[in-house]
């Protein structure tokens, strides 16, 4: 896909990956809307990117939010492009002490958000199919902790494992509609993921830059070549 004057849409666009994401496609000429919650950072990074990047305050996890943001990108654009699913975030422990709170929070966000911003796109990307035999391209941010079960995140690979599911189960549904989906398992990224998580972060991660390369990659390649998974990891993580 040419991504000049494409409409994306990325969500968890506030900060770390999201945010590196919203600022290379307007460098490509894309027209990027960001979805979160702090609707003031959103405000600030239109200022820096100008009025290709148009934030919508906006929780995944609410159908309500969800409906009405989708409904005012599509009264103004018509159409969408890409739909970037990157909002999510991990709450780390041992399993007998997961509270029904953060394991309603990593499912609502993690998975349910996925599924609410994906049904919102799906009937328009199909409806670009029918006139131009292409209709758009879906990415999954999901994680290694998607492949591997691991000590004290069992809630976080519930939700990635999920994402993992749902992105093979779209694949194989929406292809004969013209619509990419992607799914992408990173290792550890240098963001406030994990101070959100309330860990250290691992001494030598990958940084939004190296997923964002990829990411363009992926996104501008031929409309009938397609990568449905990747994994990336730093070679050495312990430095
Ligand atoms: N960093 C890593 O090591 C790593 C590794 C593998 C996979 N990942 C995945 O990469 C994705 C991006 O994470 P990151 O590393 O960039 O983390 P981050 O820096 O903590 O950013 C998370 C983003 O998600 C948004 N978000 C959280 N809850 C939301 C909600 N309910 N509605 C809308 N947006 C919400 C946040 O915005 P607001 O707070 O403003 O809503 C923020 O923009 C996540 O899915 C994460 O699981 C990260």
């Amino acid at each position: 896909m040419n991504l000049e004057g494409k409409v994306i849409v990325i969500t968890g666009a506030s900060a770390g990956l999201g945010a590196h994401f919203s600022k290379i496609l307007v460098d490509k000429g894309s027209k990027v809307y960001g979805l979160a919650r702090r609707g003031a950072i959103l405000t600030e990074m239109s200022k820096e990117l100008g009025p290709s990047f148009v934030g919508l305050e906006c929780d995944v996890a609410s159908e309500n939010e969800v409906n009405v943001a989708f409904q005012s990108i599509l009264d103004t654009e018509r159409r969408i492009d890409v739909l970037i699913n990157n909002a999510g975030l991990g709450i780390f422990g041992p399993a007998q002490d997961v509270t029904v709170e953060d394991w309603d929070l990593q499912m609502n966000v993690n998975l349910k958000g996925v599924f609410l911003c994906t049904r919102a796109v799906l009937p328009t990307m199909k409806a670009q199919n029918e006139v131009n035999g292409f209709g758009g391209h879906i990415v999954n941010i999901s994680s290694v902790a998607g492949l591997l079960g691991n000590p004290n995140i069992s809630t976080y690979n519930v939700t990635k494992f999920g994402l993992k599911g749902y992105s093979e189960a779209l694949f194989k549904e929406v292809r004969e509609d013209g619509i990419k989906v992607s799914c992408f398992y990173p290792g550890s990224i240098q963001t406030d993921f994990f101070k959100s998580a309330g860990l250290p972060m691992s001494d030598n991660p990958m940084t939004s830059e190296q997923l964002g390369s990829t990411l363009l990659h992926v996104l501008e390649t031929p409309d009938n070549y397609l990568i449905t998974e990747i994994v990336m990891r730093p070679l050495r993580p312990k430095g």
